[in-house]
Parts: structure tokens; C-alpha cells; sequence
């Protein structure tokens, strides 16, 4: 074999909810080699969902081989890759043993709901008894819930980790025992994966990234740091918890396989990964990803903007150890690419997912029809469990591309309302919308979008900006190409090929109608479960 050339490179090793996937860039972003498999799910009873956290290590494990062969294959040599970031499904629970590293019970993935009773248990706790956050001081009732908001920027829900881990403990009796005897270790899957790259049970390399640990309800995001008021508020044992550390700095080296010795230098949320990736860096700027659900993160800069509209606080990233925290306003949209699978799947409306555009496009406009695509309630900003799926205006009229359309606009009516809910907490105007992920292949989807949402909506060419957040975290955290996240203007040369803009063409009055009728909509979809 011609000897390999050398290059400098950088991977990041994306473990989404339903595929893994490691993907080598260089300096503009461009992709050198990827490698992606899907992995199995586990629906063991209606609301659970699973995942076995020893697969997803097995295939992270090949696709990094996988690439690495390509870029060979390519003329590479794998010395190119001189770091790596990982990024990861948010929220989703491992419980694993100190003494033999392996993993206690099944990974309850973030849209597992099987924890509902044990949020009642804690919103009773918290009206009843309350957080102590001080010795003596108790918050309880409405102050308790605004407390646990204050300190976490989260609502209690199924959604975060701190439910899940303690569901775990409670209902099994190996992860009880190792929680009792201090044999327990609690991570995300950032967490599991870097523990596992950097040695295992030999070296027990436990940490937990910041983004990531917002999402637990045990983070006070101001801090930075655990909050025991709120480990004695779910009675957790800190023993069990990773070290905290930021978003982009080097956290050892691998310690097998074909990356042996290369640096792990950025751990990110996927959401966040893609709020980077698409160099929404700094306060005004936004982001959504639209895959099987849709998420929107709006930098709010250093400011953490308490919502009061239904979103989430959360941290956007904090690049470096020393480095200050940026944080986001996040409204979650539960069913956004899975409505468009129920049209292809259960409806048999379409072939291919993309034929949605195609069959929206043989109509001008929905006819009237709205579809409020509530499949299991409705999160943000709604947070309501009790909407039911709706679709409304229908007629002898209506055929299969009217209610094409209304769920292209269903999507963007979602988008709409979280948007709405941001002005209103941080005061800005959103100008500009940068999107990402499967749905917006779609060029009729993304006009859809512009014209229901009023504002442009920017879809750049290469559209792996989650992966690329974290190369950019872990490029930055080497120096490599002079990449700095605290210095946006470092990052000019990277992705700019193509990007292309969708802007609002609607009336303002027609579109101030569709979203008057899209609220209709969902008044009449609500509390149906009541
Ligand atoms: O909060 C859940 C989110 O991180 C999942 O994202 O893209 O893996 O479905 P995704």
C-alpha cells in the first residue's frame, strides 16, 4: 500500500438516540470519512424505552474503526486525527458498578415516561415537606417549585435524570445495593462513553460535562456544582456522581483501539453540540434541530434568563475549565419527523419521508385543515400530557396533500409558539433561524416555516452541525486551526460553503390568521386525557 498521508483532522463521535456515528472533519468543516449504525431500542411496556449502554459503547466503538478505515482507505494516515469530541442523546440514565465497570440495569432513555409516579411522589414532597436549602430553612408549596426552577432552571418532570436514577434505585435491588454501598456510579451517556475510551474500570475515569449535568435537576447551573440541598431532595448518595467539568477541555487520552493515545477535548448535549455547530455563539442567536422531535436553543449569553413562558434554562456550554459559562432558553417540541413517519408508516401516505414536500406541494394551502400533532401531549411551551393528537377542519374537500401541508405546518406552529414564549422572556426579536436535522431536507418545509413563523430561516449546505459543535469544542480546547468557541471570530473559515436562506413571503394578516387558528386548535386539543 502507497504510504498514508499525514493531515490534521478532527472526529467526533455523535451517540445519538437511535445511531451512533463518528465523523472526521477537517479545518473547514468539510467531511474527511464517517461511519454510522443504528443501535437496538428496548420498549419492554407502553412509556419505557431502554437502551443496554454496553451496545452503544460496541458501536461507538466500531464506527470509529469504521471511519478510521475509510479515511485509510481515503489516503490518510490515522495519526490525521489529532483529537476527538463526543457528543450525546441528553437526559438518558446509566447506572454502573465502581468495582467492575460494568453496567448495573438497562439505560432509561430521556423520552422514557414510566417515572410519572415518581414526579407526583416529589411534587408532593415538595409541597409537603420542601428543599432544605439551608440548615433549617425549607422551601415548600410554590416556593419549593420555584426554588428547584431557581436553582436547576428545570421543572420536575420524567424528562430529567435525577427521576430516572432514582426510579432505578428504587424499583432495582442491584443498583439499591451499590447505591447503599457506595459501589454505584451515575453518569449520562457523555459520561459512560468517556469513561469507557479513557480505561474503564482500570483507570475509573468518572466525570460528567456541564451541559449534560443541567439536565439532571442536580445541577445549580449558577455555581456550577452539584447541589446537595438537592441530593438530600431526591436522597442520592454523592459518592455516586461524576466530577463536573466543562465543555471543551482535555480530559485524558483513549486508551485502545485505532484512536490509542488520541486526546478526548470537548463532551457536549447533542442540542447544545448543534447550537455550536451552527455558531449560534453568543446572545440572539438560535438554533433548531428538527429529527424525531424538534429542539430550539436560544443563546442567551452569560445571563441565565429564567423562563416564565415554559421553556427550560439550561447551560449552552463553558469552554474551559476556567471558562464562564454560556447559557440557552430551550423549548422541546416532542413530535416533529415522527409525525411525518405517522404519515408514512401508519397513514401510508407516502413512500419516502422526503414525499411529504412533494404531496404538501400539489396544494396551495391546507384547506383549513390543522393538524395539532400531540401524539403523547404537548411540551413546549404547552407542557400539557393531557392534549390529545387533533386533526381539525376537515371536509369532503380535504384530501391527502391538505394534510401533508398541515403537518409541515403543525411543525412550524410548534416553532412558532416556543419563539413567542422566548421574545417574551429575554425581550429579543428573533431575526434569523438557523435549522438542522433530517425534516429540513425539505425546501417546502423550510418555506412553510419562514412564511408561519415570520422570521428567515437559515439552512446551511453541510448539516452535521451537532457533530461539528463538538469538533469544534475539541479543536479549541488543542488550539488546532487556531479554533477558540471563545472567540467566534476564530471559527470564520468554518462551514460557510452554501448556506441558503428561506424568507418570509406571507401577508402578515393571512399569517396573523393561520396562527390564530392554529390556537383554536390546540385550546380544543387540550385536557382531552382530563
Ligand atoms: O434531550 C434529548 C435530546 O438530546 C435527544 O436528541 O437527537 O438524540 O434524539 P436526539
Amino acid at each position: 500500500m502507497a504510504s498514508l498521508k499525514q493531515g490534521e483532522f478532527v472526529g467526533s463521535l455523535d451517540c445519538g438516540t437511535t445511531s451512533v456515528r463518528f465523523i472526521i472533519f477537517d479545518k473547514y468543516a468539510d467531511i474527511v470519512a464517517q461511519h454510522q449504525l443504528e443501535f437496538p431500542q428496548y420498549y419492554p411496556n407502553p412509556g419505557w424505552h431502554e437502551h443496554d449502554a454496553d451496545e452503544i459503547q460496541q458501536h461507538a466503538d466500531l464506527c470509529v474503526e469504521g471511519a478510521i478505515r475509510d479515511l485509510e482507505a481515503a489516503g490518510w494516515a490515522k495519526s490525521s486525527v489529532k483529537v476527538i469530541g463526543i457528543t450525546n442523546q441528553r437526559e438518558t440514565t446509566v447506572a454502573w458498578s465502581r468495582r467492575t465497570g460494568k453496567p448495573l440495569c438497562k439505560a432509561i432513555v430521556w423520552a422514557d415516561s414510566r417515572t410519572k409516579n415518581t414526579v407526583a411522589h416529589f411534587e408532593h414532597k415538595l409541597k409537603e415537606t420542601g428543599i432544605q436549602v439551608k440548615p433549617g430553612e425549607w422551601k415548600k408549596g410554590k416556593d419549593g417549585i420555584e426554588t428547584l426552577r431557581e436553582i436547576t432552571g428545570l421543572p420536575l418532570s420524567t424528562y430529567f435524570s435525577a427521576i430516572k436514577l432514582r426510579w432505578m434505585i428504587d424499583h432495582y435491588p442491584d443498583v439499591a445495593q451499590a447505591h447503599d454501598t457506595d459501589d454505584l456510579l451515575f453518569g449520562t451517556v457523555e459520561s459512560w462513553v468517556a469513561y469507557n475510551l479513557l480505561g474503564g474500570v482500570a483507570k475509573s475515569v468518572h466525570i460528567g460535562e456541564v451541559t449534560n449535568a443541567s439536565r439532571t435537576l442536580l445541577l445549580n447551573t449558577t455555581t456550577l456544582q452539584w447541589e446537595h440541598s438537592l441530593l438530600e431532595f431526591f436522597e442520592l448518595r454523592p459518592s455516586i456522581l461524576p466530577k463536573i467539568v466543562s465543555t471543551s477541555e482535555i480530559y485524558g487520552n483513549i486508551t485502545y483501539g485505532s484512536l490509542l493515545g488520541v486526546p478526548i477535548g470537548g463532551l457536549v448535549g447533542d442540542q447544545q453540540g448543534a447550537l455550536i455547530g451552527n455558531k449560534c455563539l453568543t446572545q440572539g442567536e438560535a438554533k433548531c434541530t428538527y429529527g424525531t422531535g424538534a429542539f430550539l436553543l436560544f443563546c442567551t449569553g452569560g445571563e441565565i434568563v429564567k423562563s416564565t413562558h415554559g421553556l427550560l434554562s439550561t447551560i449552552a456550554y463553558q469552554a474551559g475549565p476556567k471558562a464562564k459559562p454560556v447559557y440557552a432558553l430551550e423549548g422541546s417540541i416532542a413530535v416533529a419527523g415522527s409525525a411525518i413517519k405517522w404519515l408514512r408508516d401508519s397513514m401510508m401516505m407516502i413512500a419516502s419521508a422526503a414525499d411529504v414536500n412533494d404531496l404538501a406541494a400539489k396544494e396551495a394551502s391546507t384547506g383549513g385543515v390543522y393538524f395539532v400533532t400531540a401524539f403523547s401531549g404537548l411540551l413546549a411551551p404547552y407542557w400539557d400530557p393531557g392534549a390529545a393528537g387533533l386533526l381539525i377542519g376537515i371536509s369532503q374537500y380535504t384530501n391527502p396533500s391538505h394534510i401533508a401541508r398541515a403537518t409541515l405546518e403543525a411543525n412550524a406552529f410548534q416553532t412558532r409558539a416556543i419563539i413567542e414564549s422566548m421574545k417574551l422572556d429575554s425581550g429579543n426579536d428573533l431575526k434569523h433561524l438557523k435549522v438542522d436535522g433530517g425534516m429540513t431536507n425539505g425546501d417546502l418545509a423550510m418555506t412553510v416555516l419562514a412564511d408561519i413563523g415570520g422570521f428567515s430561516v437559515v439552512r446551511p449546505e453541510m448539516r452535521e452541525s451537532t457533530a461539528l459543535g463538538s469538533a469544534l469544542l475539541a479543536g479549541s480546547a488543542i488550539g488546532l486551526f487556531g479554533w477558540d468557541i471563545n472567540k467566534p471570530e476564530t471559527l470564520r473559515e468554518v462551514n460557510t460553503k452554501g448556506s441558503r436562506e428561506f424568507t418570509p413571503a406571507l401577508a402578515e394578516p393571512e399569517r396573523q390568521k393561520k396562527w390564530e387558528g392554529w390556537q383554536r386548535a390546540v385550546e380544543r386539543s387540550r385536557g382531552w386525557e382530563a
